[in-house]
């Protein structure tokens, strides 16, 4: 193995800068290899400037830094990138421009960093020959055929101090507080946060709700006298029957942006006459310095690409499984995206523990007053 590149695609996930690191040192160090880092996702091998020589004094002192230092790019799919064509803006797939630019690179292996969607366009050019490596990453944790994802656990660390933050005001005031987080079509940041956070509802994409089940139970507790509630919302939510709530359409380009059931769930309770308020955590969940388990795990994975590499493990990634870094097809992985299982132990301890999906209308239990009327 003479030269390897590395990109990260997708959105940013806290840990990228572990993996660029620990990729780059094992080259260097293990394979007296050569590294390059690509710009921007993709776009880094056609346009100028978007191919970076990486040292062992540039990847220094990156660990616990957040972002990525390559840049990273949501639009930069080859398949179908905007371009300018006759001074108009086209779709245009330009994946061949993408592979000749790699074989100019004469890559003996292309480390690529990113979610489903990132890793299927790996997994594509991998067809076209590019031997591509790819390493799971995003704080959705909804990629198939690896345990977790690196950047999960910070996010879901920034998600629990949230929640925690809300608790102290909403018992204040004797609020509902709603908290709205990320996870796209997969419910594990609020499930897991808000089991952490001490929710009372928890909604996620994968189990519907019902409205007045999500009353229901803010109504419950009332009845035995707690005055506050708080409701963890995954962006990708939905009522029985209904649709997620979109902020922005989807095109050729960018995927639909979910983003607003919060309110919508907000304003529903506060209808029913709960004093409601409404937090979305947003791109927070995505910033800042990674956790200990975060640059772990990124660091474990980016030295096992490496080492994938020089098997040459192409058109494969590396993945966790029973606390072991393996690796497992790519094709195959992406095949199934990982969503919560509504039957599991997480499901299952959160229901013990009292917490609603807001799949079950609760009828009111009445209170000692009304117990003693009832005689
Ligand atoms: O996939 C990671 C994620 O943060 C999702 O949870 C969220 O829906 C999406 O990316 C937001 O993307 P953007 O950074 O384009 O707003």
């Amino acid at each position: 193995m003479r030269k390897i590149g590395v990109l990260t695609g997708g959105g940013d996930a806290p840990g990228l800068n572990a993996v660029i690191r620990a990729v780059t040192k094992t080259a260097i160090n293990v394979y007296g290899c050569e590294v390059i880092g690509v710009r921007d996702g993709y776009d880094g091998f056609i346009t100028p400037g978007g191919i970076v020589p990486l040292g062992l004094s540039d990847v220094r002192g990156i660990l616990p830094r957040g972002g990525t230092i390559l840049g990273t790019a949501n639009r930069g799919n080859p398949f179908a990138r905007k371009v300018i064509r006759d001074g108009k803006e086209v779709i245009e797939d330009v994946s061949d421009e993408i592979v000749a630019a790699i074989q100019d690179q004469e890559l003996d292996a292309l480390i690529v960093i990113g979610g489903d969607g990132t890793l299927h366009i790996a997994d594509e050019l991998f067809d076209k020959g590019v031997p591509a490596i790819g390493v799971p990453k995003t704080i959705d944790n909804d990629i198939g055929g690896t345990e977790i994802t690196f950047g999960f656990d910070t996010a879901l660390m920034i998600a629990t101090e949230a929640l925690d933050r809300l608790h102290t005001t909403a018992e204040s005031h004797h609020r509902v507080m709603v908290l709205e987080l990320m996870g796209r079509d997969a419910g594990f940041i609020a499930l897991h946060s808000g089991v952490a956070g001490g929710a009372d509802v928890i909604l996620i994409p994968e189990i519907p709700f019902k409205y007045e089940a999500v009353a229901s139970k803010i109504r419950q507790r009332v009845e035995r006298g707690t005055y506050f509630s708080i409701v963890c919302v995954s962006e990708g939510a939905k009522p029985q029957g209904g649709q997620p709530v979109f902020s922005r359409k989807g095109d050729a380009v960018y995927v639909p942006r979910l983003g607003g059931i919060g309110q919508v769930v907000g304003e529903y309770i506060e209808r029913q006459g709960f004093e409601t308020r409404v937090t979305v955590l947003g791109h927070v969940q995505r910033g800042g310095t990674p956790t200990a388990f975060d640059r772990w795990l990124a660091t474990r994975y980016g030295a096992a690409a490496v080492r994938l590499a020089a098997e040459g493990g192409f058109g494969r990634m590396v993945s966790l499984q029973n606390a072991q870094v393996v690796d497992v097809s790519m094709r195959e992985a992406l095949a199934v995206p990982k969503r919560v299982d509504v039957n599991g132990d997480a499901v299952l301890t959160a229901r013990g523990l009292g917490i609603s999906f807001g799949d079950e209308t609760l009828t009111p239990i009445p209170s000692p007053a009304g117990r003693k009327a009832q005689g």
